[in-house]
């Protein structure tokens, strides 16, 4: 059993018990000074029903949050089960990651990428630090699924998978 005392952290042994906590995946997007902007993330969480609101936690590393955050708005992408290479493109920092991927602009102008099991836009509420992340959340405006069609991808222990009925 690990235990956090003192100075002592095994901060890999965290991160290998934090990788038994299997989740989706989404793409967070946003429109910046008219160029798109997105990373993978494992952090979305469906926070408040009444007023409808969402979160997502950037690093504080993270090279894309500093333009959504400047963007006021954000679209969060869920990704079906045959988009692992979009997240791989989308979890590389710095590249031209729209390149090879299809998208289209949605109503607050944040892409919406092509083949999402759903997508939600969302204008930025508030932000709160948390360690060395951000906790960032979203106001939601509009969204749509695909109505019940579709698989999600998956993340559990550093792998992609697909979801199994029954
Ligand atoms: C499955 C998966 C989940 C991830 N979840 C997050 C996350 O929740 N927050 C985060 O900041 N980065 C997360 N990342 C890492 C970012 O996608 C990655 O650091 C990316 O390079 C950041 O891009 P940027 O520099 O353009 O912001 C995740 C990566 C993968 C593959």
């Amino acid at each position: 059993m690990a235990e956090i005392s003192g100075e002592h952290f095994d901060g890999a042994a965290f991160r290998q018990t934090m990788g038994n906590f299997c989740s989706g995946i989404v793409i967070v997007t946003a429109n910046f000074e008219g160029a798109p902007v997105g990373f993978a993330a494992q952090s979305f969480v469906s926070l408040s029903l009444d007023p409808p609101l969402v979160a997502f936690c950037p690093g504080k590393g993270s090279s894309s949050w500093p333009k959504i955050r400047a963007s006021g708005g954000f679209c969060i992408n869920i990704l079906a089960a045959d988009q692992a290479d979009v997240c791989a493109t989308m979890a590389q920092p710095g590249a031209d990651k729209f390149a090879s991927i299809q998208w289209r602009e949605g109503l607050l102008g944040a892409p919406i990428l092509e083949g999402v099991l759903a997508h939600i836009e969302c204008d930025l509420d508030a932000e709160h630090d948390a360690g060395d992340h951000t906790i960032a959340v979203g106001s939601v405006r509009h969204f749509e699924s695909s109505l019940g069609e579709g698989e999600p991808l998956l993340y559990f222990r550093s792998q992609y998978g697909a979801f199994a009925q029954g």
